[in-house]
């Protein structure tokens, strides 16, 4: 295996959990994923009506519990926009932890994880200090420490709503005694002005994610020019080095797919695959690469490796790469150590 940035195994991250085998987001899936080998568990993160910070990939809740089915929260239903993008259902912000304690979760994409089907209507949606305490007691039941890996979800809409995320989220990890850049926490945020602000309040670990279009919302509200694109380049990454210690790639970023969904190839008879470099360009920049989102079924593979999901890890580990977010934590830490 090509040597990564730490000289260590690429971390395993569970994304959401291991969500490929339970729904999304919630202590089962946290749960089993540190049973099946995770190294850091991943709780995306919203606020409550009353301040509190849960585990939900959208504020927006319809798709993942089981909301819509509660008549005394019919009246609730509403329709707003959030980063530019009009949304109709239930969000968080309209609900005490309290009242979002007596929903439970659904699992998100039934039709292609129908296994998961029989854990709806059983598991609640867990808050960030839930997920801290089973972190933290599995780490001593099993003698290994399990990293959390939180995103804030739309910091700068829940800022305008006066429910900014920064304030608890550090609030709740120093509570817990979390503290130092070596501490078993990275942070992670879409956008980079809250990232920025975190530098100047926290020593831990924090990940700017890149994705493979568009631009930051902040950047859309604040007018500033520059994209993702922007953000990737050798230039764009020094200057996140200067506030993060990470990068949280979409994995087309370094291997990109061509309009066939396979992978990028070049040379004779187009046989190599032809990364980017933007693992080279973050390394030299001081910044770890963590590669988003890595999943077993086909629908979500390049054409290359349908059927062979251990082929794309066994690829992006070859290119150095410090850690995976993995649905099937399971699949990757196999991988990670062969
Ligand atoms: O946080 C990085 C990874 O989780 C990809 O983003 O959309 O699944 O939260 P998302
Ligand atoms: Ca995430």
């Amino acid at each position: 295996m090509v040597k990564n940035f730490t000289g260590k195994p690429p971390i395993i991250i569970a994304h959401r959990g291991a969500s490929g085998y339970r729904p999304e987001h919630t202590l089962a899936a946290y749960e089993l994923a540190i049973a099946l080998g995770a190294d850091y568990i991943e709780p995306d993160l919203v606020s409550t009506k009353d301040g509190v910070l849960i585990a939900r990939h959208e504020n927006e809740i319809s798709e993942t519990t089981d909301v819509a089915s509660h008549a005394e929260f019919a009246h609730r239903q509403t329709t707003k926009i959030i980063d530019g993008e009009s949304k109709t259902g239930w969000f968080t912000e309209d609900f005490t932890l309290a009242e979002l304690k007596r929903l439970r979760a659904k699992e998100r994409i039934p039709q292609l994880r129908s296994q998961n089907i029989a854990y709806d209507g059983l598991l609640e949606i867990p808050t960030l200090q839930e997920i801290i305490d089973l972190a933290k007691s599995k780490s001593a039941e099993i003698n290994r420490a399990i990293g959390i890996y939180p995103e804030t979800k739309y910091p700068t809409y829940f800022k305008s709503i006066g429910l900014a995320l920064e304030t608890p989220l550090l609030a709740t990890l120093t509570a817990n005694g979390y503290q130092g850049v070596n501490a078993p926490v990275f942070i992670q945020s879409f956008e980079v002005s809250n990232l920025q602000d975190l530098s100047t309040k926290t020593d831990l670990p924090l990940v700017q994610l890149l994705n493979n279009s568009g631009k930051p919302n902040d950047f859309v509200v604040s007018g500033n020019e520059r994209t993702y694109a922007d953000l990737a380049t050798a230039s764009g990454l020094r200057e996140i080095a200067k506030y993060a210690q990470a990068v949280g790639i979409h994995k087309n970023l370094l291997v990109p797919r061509d309009s066939s969904g396979k992978l990028r190839r070049r040379g004779a008879a187009c046989r190599q695959i032809s990364p980017t470099s933007l693992v080279t360009d973050a390394h030299a920049a001081g910044l770890l690469v963590h590669v988003w989102t890595f999943r077993n079924e086909d629908c979500f593979l390049p054409l290359d490796f349908q059927g062979n999901p251990q082929g794309e890890y066994e690829l992006f580990f070859s290119l150095g790469v410090d850690g995976v977010f993995s649905d099937y934590p399971d699949t990757a830490g196999f991988y990670s150590t062969v």
